[in-house]
């Protein structure tokens, strides 16, 4: 061949193998969370048309994903795909024992598209990431292999509905954004000082009268009222729907209960429940306020452990979340139960009698065959070496906890809370945040090992983004909160030791567009950096 053939072949060749591959900056698939490794072959998949087929092995988990996967490219690709009920079909999905449970393997070749899951779970992110290679490549994907597996267990989101009511309609669509990032635990605020939102039968009185607040104050805790009713509650049978909802998506949902603070709606509801007994209100402000459950009397344990027989019922999650945050001890301090309660408990102090009240509860979960979770504060009088704790006041409570030799969640306000702003001068157009600043950048700097040496590492289950809503009141706020801080979290979650800023850029910049495809409201700061600057 004269040479300037020869050129002209070579780079022919290049220019079909290049067009197949998935290397180089335009082509190199864009996967969030960052999976462990993308193997790209030099040449292209299967293309999946209208009619493709999706081959189950025989097992009825997959089917369910299946059809949600099918839905998921109709309305994201308007592709039309079906299950195969025979034979082969172009994509594959089985499970495969010698993967670790949320594991899998994606394979794109001509063959097909195959998914191998380490257990249902697995298979379920192989197709949220088969669910971004569509929205990056179209129908024809370049040939891949991907290998993938979460670094942590425990990858949540937190949604407050007390402060603001959202829909169970609207409380899917939260999991739906939760499953596409590979989030594995809801965890869903349930009663607060300013609404009692889950129907317990035995005690109707929570709902008819502790999930309505008379109006809610406006801005940051101003003097000036809405004057508006605000309210809403869950039945048992829509909280199962959830429930079910969430585990068609792998995502467990973990019911807050808060006590011994946080009880002002419970209180509203059942005066006999507080040290007083009277005066009791379904709060119209944001804060912490000093009516709590008391310690002193056995009613108290009697109600909340009935609560409890309900919630378990309709909740199949390991752990209940018991909160015990920000609870001020004044009312214990004059109450003549609660201080009997320290006196006959030889305790030292209202610290201990939190403890006290906190184990007890701990201890009624264990003989129920759950195990509870708390908020930082219930390390304060000491905690049982089976209590997991979630770390929120900074990592400091984490770290003390795993040292201990307990479990932990990290969500520390410094990088989690995702009522913070997003932009450091929010005077501008940015919708309201409850105050503080946490960038996506900053959200994704979270090191939930810091400070901890190999020993202690095992101790940290993960980590969790909470969505706090005292100044969030709609599902289209709530995403521009989540989304794309959620993102950065899930990459910490799932792929923290291979985390890149400069390359979840790149990533979150194709990403984004399924935001778009499923009209999710995000953020827009993480993707204009220099408009925020200005
Ligand atoms: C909390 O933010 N009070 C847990
Ligand atoms: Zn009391």
């Amino acid at each position: 061949m004269p040479n300037m053939k020869k050129i002209l072949f070579a780079t022919f060749l290049l220019v079909v193998t290049a067009g197949g591959a998935c290397m180089g900056a335009v082509k190199k698939p864009a996967i969030v969370p960052v999976p462990q490794q993308i193997t790209c072959l030099d040449r292209q998949a299967v293309t999946l048309t209208n009619g493709a087929r999706i081959h189950l092995s025989s097992n009825k988990a997959l089917r369910g994903m299946a059809e949600l996967f099918i839905r998921d490219a109709a309305r994201e690709e308007g592709l039309q795909l079906k299950i195969a009920e025979k034979s082969a079909g172009e994509i594959q999905l089985s499970i495969d024992p010698t993967l670790s449970a949320e594991a899998y393997r994606l394979e794109a070749s001509e063959q097909g598209i195959e998914i191998r899951g380490g257990s249902p779970a697995g298979v379920f992110y192989g197709l949220q990431t088969l669910r971004q290679l569509l929205a990056q490549y179209g129908p024809t994907l370049p040939g891949m292999t991907i290998e993938d597996a979460p670094t942590f267990a425990y990858r949540g989101a937190m949604l407050d509905c007390c402060r603001h009511f959202f829909t169970i309609d609207e409380i899917k669509s939260f999991i739906d954004i939760l499953a596409l990032h590979k989030i594995n635990h809801f965890h869903w605020h349930l009663t607060d000082d300013q609404g009692w939102r889950l129907e317990i039968r035995r005690y109707p009185e929570l709902v008819k009268i502790g999930s309505h607040r008379t109006e809610t104050v406006l801005g940051n805790n101003t003097s000036v009222y809405d004057g508006v009713p605000c309210g809403g509650y869950y039945t048992q049978k829509q909280a199962r729907e959830i429930v079910d909802y969430a585990a068609r998506r792998f995502i467990t949902v973990i019911p807050e209960i808060e006590m011994p603070g946080h009880a002002s709606a419970a209180l509203a509801a059942y005066p006999f429940l507080g040290c007083t007994g009277k005066n009791y209100k379904v709060q119209t402000r944001w804060g912490v306020f000093p009516e709590v459950f008391c310690a002193g009397k056995e009613s108290t344990f009697d109600f909340l452990q009935n609560v409890l027989t309900e919630v378990i019922e309709v909740f199949p999650s390991e752990f209940i979340h018991l909160g015990g945050d920000e609870c001020p001890k004044e009312s214990w301090k004059t109450c003549p139960a609660c201080q009997k309660r320290i006196q006959d408990e030889q305790l030292s102090d209202e610290h201990e009698l939190q403890s006290y009240f906190v184990l007890r509860m701990e201890k009624w979960l264990h003989e129920h065959g759950r195990h509870l979770i708390g908020w930082d504060e219930i390390l304060e009088g000491g905690i049982s070496q089976s209590a997991t704790i979630m770390s929120w006041r900074g990592a400091a409570g984490g770290i003390a906890a795993a040292r201990a030799g307990n479990k932990v969640i990290m969500s520390p306000n410094t990088h989690c809370y995702l009522d913070y702003y997003q932009t450091r001068n929010p005077q501008g157009n940015e919708p309201w945040g409850i105050g503080g600043y946490i960038s996506v950048e900053k959200a994704y700097t979270l090191d939930p090992y810091d400070q901890l040496d190999e020993a202690e590492r095992p101790y940290i289950l993960g980590v969790q983004g909470n969505v706090w809503t005292e100044y969030i009141a709609s599902v289209a706020h709530v995403q521009h909160m989540l989304l794309p801080r959620l993102a950065a979290l899930a990459e910490v979650g799932w792929s923290y030791d291979r985390r890149d800023l400069e390359d979840f850029r790149r990533r979150m910049d194709i990403f984004r567009h399924l935001y778009e495809l499923n009209g999710y409201r995000y953020a827009p700061y993480f993707f204009t950096p220099a408009k925020q600057a200005e």
